[in-house]
């Protein structure tokens, strides 16, 4: 939740545990001046989660503190998120108006009857009314971020971060970190209603904030593992030469994109509480490189632009399925609040990487979309590579937004 008060002055570490990539940000505020003093990212080794759980909290933790001494770091302190998947349940709920100390018991009811592990195991829980209770005319509804985990999952993540000697200051939630990263410290957005689009690689979440809270939050099981395996399969290769391909050639076509589909009927209700798949099985996979390559610039040669209208072609049909959930979701927020037009579209993640992702979603869906700038706003360490920094940024949204969380 956005923090009352004057500047605060501090330094905080994000870390940001990817299935695919691991990142750390660490942020300095001073006299309400942000400054990214380091960041890096590195590739998650393989056999450390399971799912969306970490199964190895001293590898976890030696992956942390190699990460850690590469980029170099001044504190401890560590801000860490979770997102909604399979084992975390990341949900905004309408109530009615209630007092704030019968809300306890109402979030606890809607656990039961909505997060089908809480009956299996212990959870982890927290929530925050969007607007306090009291100023909620009497009659109305009010609405509550409510976030659920599974208590192993958590705990996992605090023993991690211990093993690798940090002091976990709050596990916090994606949406949040998003949000405070692309709205909270940028004036020119702030009080406005944004979507943002973090592609991730097992599934992409999308959030839209609007006067400065989140609105929506969804988990969509549509990732960067799909383009990967849709390139692979079009092009006969294995899973790691098509994430090579598609890091090398993934690039939106504009000039081959045909009229817009029409928007869909809006949802006539909020998607069921618990819209999550079961979980994608990744088949198994080499270490990725621990640069993101940016795809060359350069006008390219006649057999290569054939392989990228390939690529292009094979991702096609999931970046379809990705703006139909974007679709209905932009109209479900619509149909609750008049005044909430989503103004902005914001593409963050790995998947912002693909070339000219922000065209493709500006056409499909009507509205204007970036690629968000994480570093906005900030200060940069001039020890930092701003080549490295431009290659990776897209990646740092989660890490700044967690570092960042008591600052903005
Ligand atoms: N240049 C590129 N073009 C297209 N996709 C890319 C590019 N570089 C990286 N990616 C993809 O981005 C994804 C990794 O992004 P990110 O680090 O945001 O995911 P993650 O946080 O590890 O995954 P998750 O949050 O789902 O666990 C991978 O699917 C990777 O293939
Ligand atoms: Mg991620």
């Amino acid at each position: 939740m956005p923090r009352n008060g004057g500047p605060v002055s501090g330094i905080m570490l994000g870390i940001d545990f990817g299935s695919k990539f691991i990142k750390v940000a660490e942020v300095s505020a001073r006299g309400g001046e942000l400054e990214l003093l380091s960041a890096g990212i590195l590739p998650t080794p393989s056999g450390l989660l399971s799912g969306d759980a970490i199964v190895d909290p001293q590898g976890a933790a030696e992956t942390i503190k190699t990460l850690l001494q590469q980029v170099g770091v001044h504190t401890n302190k560590v801000v860490i998120t979770v997102k909604g998947q399979t084992s975390v349940v990341i949900r905004i709920i309408e109530v009615p108006k209630m007092r704030e100390d019968e809300l306890a018991d109402a979030m606890r009811w809607e656990i039961e009857r909505h997060v089908p592990f809480a009956s299996t195991g212990a959870v982890a829980m927290d929530y925050a009314p969007l607007q306090p209770m009291s100023t909620i005319p009497e009659e109305e509804t009010g609405e509550v971020l409510l976030a659920v985990a599974e208590e192993g999952l958590i705990k996992a993540v605090v023993d991690s971060l211990e093993l690798a000697g940090l002091e976990a200051v709050v596990i916090d939630i994606e949406p949040l970190a998003l949000g405070r990263c692309f709205v909270g410290k940028d004036p020119e957005l702030k009080g406005r209603t944004v979507a943002i689009l973090q592609m991730g690689a097992r599934s992409s979440e999308l959030t839209v904030i609007g006067y400065d809270n989140p609105r929506l939050t969804r988990t969509l099981n549509i990732g960067g593992n799909n383009l990967t395996s849709a390139i692979g399969n079009a092009l006969s290769v294995s899973d790691e030469e098509a994430e090579k391909i598609k890091k090398r050639y993934a690039a939106i076509l504009v000039e081959k994109l045909g009229v817009p589909t029409p928007t869909l009927p809006p949802a006539e209700e909020e998607a069921p509480f618990f819209p999550f798949s079961p979980t994608y099985e990744l088949p198994p996979e080499e270490t990725p490189p621990s640069r993101v390559e940016t795809p060359p610039e350069r006008e390219l040669p006649a057999d290569e632009k054939e392989i990228r209208e390939e690529v292009f072609e094979a991702m096609l049909p999931i970046l379809g399925d990705i703006v139909n959930e974007l679709r209905r979701s932009f109209e479900y927020v619509r149909s609750r609040a008049e005044e909430l037009q989503i103004e902005r579209l914001i593409v963050s993640g790995g998947g912002a990487l693909i070339r000219d992702i922000d065209k493709f979603f500006s056409r499909e869906l009507g509205v204007p979309t970036e690629v968000g700038d994480p570093l906005k706003g900030m200060k940069l360490n001039p020890r930092l590579s701003p080549a490295y920094l431009r290659e990776i940024s897209p990646l740092l949204s989660v890490a700044i937004g967690s570092a960042i969380r008591d600052f903005v």
